[in-house]
């Protein structure tokens, strides 16, 4: 795993205050925020979404990307903090143009960039690789943070570049603001369109070399694991046909292999490969019938051959879900949904429950196997080894699977509960809880760090 050294030294604790913006690039969508702290655990968001146009996330050059990131950036300041924008004469301070903007009216903002960045600094980072369907070559090996700043100074935009946060760091630091406690969170995790983890690592166990500026006296630094490419050897996670398929047809084979099982951009797809194998099998009578007396409703079953099930990526994770929720005994919302959104007509309850059951296979291999990861940082951390009314470990994660798939949390527990050196009584002590707007208030409180650091 990479275990990327992000030059954050500590997690908040609740009284920090200020005005800072925040943006997210990471997976379908762009989001523009910004953030007042307001020094009591709480904190009051404004906050724009966009959804990235297909186009440009496999742009020829990063450049086309990042100049439509940064015209958000002017939308939504306009929209939102207009007393700080003036289109016609706005300038912001740089060393290049010191007239325009006064200092205090420039904009500190975390940018939060989810994809394996090698840290150069609190505001300074070269992009590794891309993941989740990105794919621009020509950025990679440049500092992301470099590339926002100079579209946004193109639009002679207050704002300045002051963070690079992942959005695990971004939810470890989110979940230590909000949540009470006497210790900040252990660790900040995401289970949504990719999976990441990023947690507090004694200075002492760091064997990378650090090249830039950062705060020695708290002991500790933040690590984004990057564990999404736990493993892409494969000497211990499973591997079944469907895996195989999916990693030989996405962009970026044999890499991020742990993600490709665990996270939600890639569930549906493997459920896909597996039910189109289903459907190959002559002696299985799935989405369809002999005639209609082995139909419950009386009718036939037929899928269309328009079904975006026989596209790749056809299958939208999102319908594992409805088929983890419905348990009434007919399935009849399930049915519905498969019927409205991959074309199978008249399902019968047994091609219906047939599909919940693989759905269900593949999401708890992924709640389990993501239990894997959780287990080992808290195991590493040396954290269960007190007393049990000692405060519990806090974890704080965020994305989609965690927060729409109905029961996640919960099939984690249960393997945590089964794991070697956690068992019942370490899972009891395991405070597991959704940290929302990682990306926002998370990215912000890193800004507000990193921006002492320039005062200094
Ligand atoms: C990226 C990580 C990110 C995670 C969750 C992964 O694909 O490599 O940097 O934290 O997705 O968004």
């Amino acid at each position: 795993m990479s275990q990327i050294p992000t030059y954050v030294t500590a997690v908040p604790n609740g009284t920090e205050k200020g005005v800072y913006m925040a943006v997210d690039l990471g997976g379908t969508n762009f989001r523009v925020c910004s953030i007042k702290l307001n020094g009591d655990s709480t904190f009051n968001l404004t906050y724009s979404k966009v959804a990235i146009p297909k186009e440009l996330m496999v742009a020829k050059t990063a450049q086309e990307l990042f100049a439509f990131l940064a015209k958000q950036i002017g939308h939504f300041i306009e929209t939102h903090h207009g007393d700080r924008f003036d289109k016609d004469t706005g300038r912001r301070i740089t060393e290049s143009a010191p007239e325009g903007y006064q200092e205090e009216h420039v904009f500190r903002l975390g940018f939060t960039f989810s994809f394996p960045v090698q840290q150069l600094g609190i505001n300074k980072g070269t992009l590794i690789r891309w993941t989740k369907g990105f794919d621009i070559p020509d950025a990679v090996g440049k500092d992301v943070c470099a590339l926002l700043q100079e579209e946004i100074d193109k639009l002679h935009l207050p704002v300045k570049v002051a963070a690079l946060v992942n959005d695990t760091v971004g939810t470890l630091m989110a979940r230590s603001y909000t949540s009470q406690g006497k210790n900040g969170a252990l660790l900040g995790a995401i289970f949504g369109t990719g999976t990441n983890g990023a947690y507090v690592e004694k200075l002492a166990n760091l064997k990378k070399p650090l090249q830039g500026d950062y705060d020695k006296s708290t002991g500790d630094m933040v690590i984004n694991t990057e564990w999404g490419s736990f493993d892409n050897q494969l000497s211990v996670l499973p591997n079944t046909p469907w895996d195989i398929a999916l990693d030989k047809a996405s962009v970026n084979p044999g890499i991020q292999m742990y993600e490709k099982r665990v996270s939600g951009m890639f569930l549906g797809e493997i459920l896909r490969l597996a039910v189109v194998d289903l459907l190959k099998k002559e002696e299985v009578a799935f989405f369809r019938d002999e005639n209609s007396s082995s139909n419950d409703w009386k009718s036939t079953t037929n899928i269309g051959s328009d079904s975006s099930i026989f596209t790749q990526w056809g299958l939208d994770t999102a319908i594992m879900s409805v088929a983890a929720a419905d348990n009434t005994p007919e399935l009849s919302t399930l049915r519905q949904e498969l019927d409205s959104l991959l074309h199978v007509y008249s399902p019968a309850i047994d091609d219906a429950q047939a599909f919940k059951a693989i759905a269900g296979a593949v999401a708890r291999r992924s709640a389990r196997l993501s239990a894997v990861a959780v287990a080992g940082i808290v195991l590493q951390s040396g954290k269960l080894g007190g007393a049990s009314e000692e405060e519990p470990i806090d974890i704080g994660v965020d994305g989609s699977l965690v927060e729409h798939y109905p029961y996640f949390r919960d099939m984690i527990y249960e393997a945590l509960r089964s794991i070697d050196g956690i068992g019942e009584e370490g899972a009891k002590r395991i405070r597991i809880g959704i940290a929302k707007d990682g990306s926002g208030v998370g990215a912000a409180l890193i800004a507000l760090v990193a921006a002492g650091m320039e005062k200094k």
